[in-house]
C-alpha cells in the first residue's frame, strides 16, 4: 500500500550548453520505475484553480515543471506533504494509491505528467472518502 513516504522527487539529467545556448533535459526509461504509456500536460491554469482532487487504483505518476511552479500537496490517507515543483529537472514520483490536489499554479506554469498507463476513468478515486475507506480496509 502506498504511503507518501514513497514519494521523491527525482533528478532529471541537465545538459548545459557550454556556448550558453541553455539547457536540455530527458526522461529516460532508467530514471523513472515504471514504462511511460501515456503523457499529458496541464497549462493555463489560473493562480487561483486547482487541478487534481483524486488519486488512482493502480496508475503510477511523475510529474515535472516544465515552466513556472506550482505546488503538490499528497495524501496516503494517513498524512499529507507538500512538494513545490519548480525545476524542469526535477520531477515528483506519484505511486497509485495517493491522494493528490495542485494549486498555486505561477503564471505561464506547465505541468507534464508521464503515466505508467492510458486514460482509464475507472482507475480513478475521486470521492476522498471512498479513497480514505479504501487505505483503511
Ligand atoms: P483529470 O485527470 O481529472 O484532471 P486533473 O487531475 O488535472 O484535474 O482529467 C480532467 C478531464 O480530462 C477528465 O474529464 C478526464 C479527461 N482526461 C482524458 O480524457 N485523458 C487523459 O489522459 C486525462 C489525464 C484526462
Amino acid at each position: 500500500m502506498s504511503n507518501i513516504k514513497n514519494l521523491k522527487i527525482i533528478s532529471i539529467p541537465k545538459i548545459s550548453d557550454p556556448e550558453g545556448r541553455g539547457n536540455l533535459s530527458f526522461v529516460e526509461k532508467n530514471i523513472i520505475p515504471f514504462k511511460i504509456k501515456r503523457v499529458y500536460y496541464l497549462y493555463d491554469v489560473p493562480s487561483d484553480g486547482s487541478r487534481g482532487g483524486h488519486a488512482h487504483k493502480k496508475l503510477n505518476q511523475f510529474l515535472i515543471a516544465l515552466s513556472g511552479s506550482f505546488d503538490v500537496i499528497v495524501d496516503d490517507g494517513s498524512s499529507k506533504k507538500t512538494f513545490t515543483l519548480n525545476k524542469p529537472n526535477k520531477g515528483l514520483f506519484i505511486p497509485n494509491g495517493i491522494w493528490r490536489e495542485m494549486e498555486n499554479f505561477s503564471a505561464g506554469a506547465i505541468c507534464l505528467v508521464l503515466a505508467s498507463d492510458y486514460f482509464d476513468e475507472s482507475d480513478y478515486f475521486r470521492d476522498y472518502k471512498r479513497f480514505i475507506q479504501f487505505k483503511h480496509i
